[in-house]
């Protein structure tokens, strides 16, 4: 049920959600990326708007239209990334979701002209990009922080040990091997850790799973205060 803003559980509460790839400039016509469809995020906006929340959506190059009503700014670099979501989130957030598939390493420089082929052989020297949603979680005062973690083995494992260690409220894990769940498809199976609990949804899709993941979001933050 579509809500009018003022109204919903949500009411008055900042939500900013991050979306899709990054894009990370190699020359003027190539870049390193990977196949996060945005399709994830994009549905948490649609579940937050519809709970009456103000949304802001940092997304990165997708091929999806903005949901009505939310507020897209969109980015290509994870460098990007980390600046648009920190001014998001000093503008006032209540909730922080990190959906997006941020590419973990950058060329280290971006080659002002086409790179030619010369030899058989080439390498790339890369560099760390900044971790987003670590950043805003480790502010003073943060906003309840939610973390994604796509994994294809050990997924309980990394999913505890990335919400220890970015030091998150909650953090929705997916298995990425299983074939049409997930990363670039329309469903996905998800199970959410926190510190004291943990709870599974789907198989189901998108949007499905983004309605049971705001609902689990907005009871923790009522419980929370
Ligand atoms: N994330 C982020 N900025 C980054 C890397 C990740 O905001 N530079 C966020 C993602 O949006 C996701 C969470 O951190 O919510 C976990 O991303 P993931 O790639 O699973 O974890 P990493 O910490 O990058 O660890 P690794 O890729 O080595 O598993
Ligand atoms: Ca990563």
């Amino acid at each position: 049920i579509e809500q009018s803003g003022d109204t919903g559980p949500l009411a008055g509460r900042r939500v900013v959600i991050t979306a899709g790839p990054t894009r990370e400039p190699i020359d003027p016509v190539r870049y390193i990326s990977n196949h996060s469809s945005g399709k994830m995020g994009y549905a948490l906006a649609e579940a937050a708007r519809d709970a009456g929340a103000d949304v802001v959506l940092v997304s990165g190059p997708v091929n999806l239209t903005a949901p009505a009503g939310v507020e897209v700014r969109t980015v290509e670099t994870a460098e990007d990334m980390l600046r648009v979501s920190s001014s998001a989130v000093d503008e006032g957030c209540d909730v922080f979701i990190a959906s997006a598939a941020v590419a973990d390493y950058r060329p280290e420089t971006c080659a002002g002209d086409k790179i030619k082929k010369t030899s058989q052989e080439m390498a790339l020297p890369l560099v760390r990009n900044p971790d987003t949603l670590a950043t805003i979680a480790a502010r003073d005062n943060p906003p309840f922080t939610v973390g994604f973690a796509a994994e294809t083995a050990d997924v309980e494992k990394y999913a505890l040990d990335k919400l220890q260690r970015k030091k998150l409220r909650m953090i929705v894990a997916n298995d990425v091997s299983v074939p049409g769940l997930g990363f670039n498809s329309e469903n996905n199976a998800v199970t959410v850790f926190w510190p004291e609990g943990r709870e599974s949804f789907g198989p189901d899709s998108k949007r499905q799973i983004a309605g049971h993941l705001m609902a689990l979001i907005r009871n923790h933050l009522e419980a929370a205060g």
